[in-house]
């Protein structure tokens, strides 16, 4: 592909402009269209991409793998165990080799403090577009199948959709912020107006959050915060009840010096919060036309309850996970 985005390395929607983007939204329904019919999309030939995975994934990991192969490449799928990173080796030299070698890499690090200080590291050095398939500030990739899913059910026009972020309570593991911190930059910068609802200890980072002011500002937005999971839902077109980890209650240095108290802090803040859940009273008081989406996995029964993740009159959430496929073919074709 003849793109101008040769090479562009992706790692947040922030440094992508409204006009990139929209190429990016454009291609992915093209792409997805073509998957749709069998249409072949060889568009990167004997190309091959570095993927190395700090953490689990299955969405991601799948989407960018099977994106590859049907781009005509190829991907290599990497852990740090495998590699010599478990040995020390730097995010420097592994960059320089790894793109002396292939045409792009993709990490997930969602460390907190450390993730995207990794990812922009590989980034300063690789001669090749380097993505973020998730680190502890940002999930790109996530925000953009987001909101080609809100395009696919409410239109391209989404000046004042209503979407509501809201914390949820689980008890699997401390997610990271990146997912709604990725949504509140993104989505105003639509026209969406971003309602996020989150216990006290729960919050977002702070830099991100201004910054996602200044874009609604721009974007014609709007973006509001609130400790009342009832009051968000309220009126809402969408609901996005996810669970992220307390880490937005800390500066990062205080957190990584006293990282086992704050985890335990952490832990026990979250028991306050169980009835954080998004069930039948609540979605009762959304929209009636309300859609649920989750970037997923989810936490069935204290995220939000089967009975409407499984209700296919609300839930988009598979048409969400599906177009984590087509997004992710698109950067790749754009940008390798
Ligand atoms: N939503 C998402 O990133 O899913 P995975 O963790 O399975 O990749």
């Amino acid at each position: 592909m003849n793109s101008k985005l040769k090479g562009k390395h992706f790692l947040t929607c922030e440094d992508w402009s409204k006009e990139e983007l929209d190429l990016v939204f454009e291609t992915s329904f093209d792409l997805k269209d073509k998957f749709k019919k069998e249409i072949p999309t060889r568009i990167l030939p004997d190309k091959t991409l570095f993927m190395i995975f700090f953490e689990q994934s299955t969405r991601t990991r799948n989407s960018m793998e099977a994106g590859m192969t049907q781009l005509g490449g190829h991907a290599h799928d990497l852990t740090e165990d495998k590699m010599q990173l478990s040995h020390g080796e730097s995010a420097k030299d592994t960059a320089i080799i790894l793109s002396r070698m292939g045409h792009g890499i993709a990490s997930r690090n969602c460390f907190y403090g450390i993730g995207r200080k990794y990812l922009q590291e590989m980034a300063k050095y690789s001669t090749r577009p380097v993505m973020s398939l998730q680190d502890d500030v940002y999930h790109p990739f996530q925000g953009i199948a987001d909101l080609m899913t809100i395009f696919e059910y409410f239109g391209k026009n989404t000046k004042n959709l209503k979407v509501t972020i809201s914390w949820a309570y689980a008890d699997t593991h401390s997610k990271p912020l990146s997912v709604p911190q990725s949504q509140i930059l993104l989505f105003p910068r639509y026209g969406i107006d971003v309602t996020v609802a989150h216990p006290k200890e729960f919050p977002l980072n702070k830099n991100i959050v201004n910054k996602a002011f200044e874009n609604a500002k721009v974007g014609g937005g709007s973006l509001r915060f609130t400790n009342d999971m009832d009051e968000a839902f309220e009126g809402a077109q969408i609901v996005i009840p996810k669970n992220w980890g307390g880490f937005g209650y800390y500066d990062v240095d205080e957190y990584l010096k006293n990282e086992s108290e704050c985890k335990k802090e952490m832990k026990s803040n979250l028991e306050k919060y169980k009835d954080w859940i998004c069930d039948d009273h609540r979605i009762k008081l959304a929209d009636r036309n309300v859609k649920l989406m989750h970037a997923l996995p989810a936490d069935r029964g204290h995220e939000v309850t089967n009975e409407i993740i499984d209700d296919p009159n609300i839930s988009i959430v598979y048409d969400e996970a599906e177009n984590r496929l087509h997004t992710a073919k698109a950067i790749m074709s754009l940008t390798m």
